[in-house]
């Protein structure tokens, strides 16, 4: 069986990475296969959330994504929390998780920094939420970033030895679909750092709420070096932040690096910044008032989570009781 599953979390208005790493991919895979979206707000807890904005900034992603083209009648679109059989999995991966496999985990590692001893424990356990909210769903492929790779494997990872533990094959490996030049979009004021909601400084990514102006300013100020654009991908090597806005340009094109350059090969930043903003703004203008315009009435937008999550508890609620019978819990009922 072939099913989609994939999550964003609602910390803050998604971003450019967020749309072409992984939105803009979902879109495009609900005309081919059974697609399920999550806006994970229980993930969101790990971190410090103020409880008053949690379920506004839930509701604007959820929009958000309405607003990019997921559609609610070709795909299921729901909020985590409100479909509990993600916990109930979740809770067995973590006594099927190894301490050692988590302690490897690099997004743990970047988001506890030095304050390890002061982060939630919901922190260190993320990535078996991540599996159970895959698994729980039987999903075969998981459309996401390029920062999700080894929460893929360890996924896997579980997986296997859930079965190994149950002696069964109940969970099938999952596949994830790491898409195009824009799996990875960096941060424009630092080509090392990837694009990211918690950047302290907004002038390192573009939101989808940007405004053209904004937009426009962004990227008119995006570090660049003084050299021209190469005529050929071998010359972006060694030059992060004139790849990351080839990369950029090309997948809002649907091309490759190297046909961007074949155009702009030779040209000064100042021009190809001004096409890149103008093909931005193209792309992303619709978004935003699309957005407003669903944010106006936030009663069809939480109808449409209501039924999301209808459907999402039918398919994984069965799959959790499985998981529970096959680890030997007391079935009364
Ligand atoms: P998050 O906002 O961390 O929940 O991420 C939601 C999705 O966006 C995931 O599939 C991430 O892999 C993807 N994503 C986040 N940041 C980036 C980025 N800078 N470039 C590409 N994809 C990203
Ligand atoms: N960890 C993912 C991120 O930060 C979000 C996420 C949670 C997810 N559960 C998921 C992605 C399941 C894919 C599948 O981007």
């Amino acid at each position: 069986m072939q099913r989609i599953f994939s999550g964003i979390q609602p910390t803050g208005v998604p971003h450019l990475g967020n749309y072409l790493g992984a939105v803009r991919n979902w879109v495009r895979l609900q005309h081919e296969m059974e697609s399920i979206y999550c806006v994970v707000d229980l993930h969101a807890i790990t971190q410090p959330q103020d409880p008053k904005e949690l379920a506004k900034q839930t509701r604007e992603l959820a929009a958000s994504l309405l607003a990019c083209g997921i559609d609610p009648a070709k795909s299921l679109l729901f909020h985590q929390s409100a479909v509990h059989a993600h916990v109930r999995l979740a809770w067995i991966f973590t006594c099927v998780a190894r301490m050692g496999w988590l302690n490897r985990m690099t997004q743990f590692k970047d988001k506890a920094g030095k304050d390890r001893e002061n982060v939630s424990t919901g922190l260190f356990i993320y990535p078996n939420l991540m599996a159970a909210d895959i698994l729980v769903y039987h999903a075969s492929h998981v459309p996401v970033g390029d920062d999700q790779r080894q929460h893929l494997e360890l996924t896997n990872d579980i997986a296997q030895k859930f079965n190994f533990d149950t002696g069964t094959e109940f969970f099938k490996p999952v596949e994830g679909l790491i898409q195009g030049p824009a799996a990875r979009v960096m941060s424009l004021r630092d080509g090392a750092k990837k694009m990211s909601k918690s950047d302290a400084s907004a002038q390192s990514r573009i939101d989808l709420t940007d405004s053209a102006d904004e937009i426009a300013l962004k990227i008119r100020r995006a570090k660049t070096d003084p050299e021209p654009l190469p005529s050929e991908t071998e010359g972006l090597e060694g030059r992060p932040e004139a790849r990351n806005l080839v990369g950029i340009y090309a997948a809002l094109q649907d091309v490759d690096h190297a046909a961007v350059l074949r155009e702009h090969g030779g040209k000064g930043f100042g021009d190809f910044k001004k096409s890149l903003a103008d093909l931005l703004v193209s792309q992303l203008d619709p978004i935003a008032s699309e957005t407003r315009r669903l944010l106006a009435d936030p009663g069809t937008v939480d109808s449409i989570l209501r039924e999301g999550a209808r459907k999402a508890a039918a398919i994984s609620t069965p799959v959790a009781e499985e998981a529970e019978r096959l680890v030997g819990f007391l079935q009364v009922g």
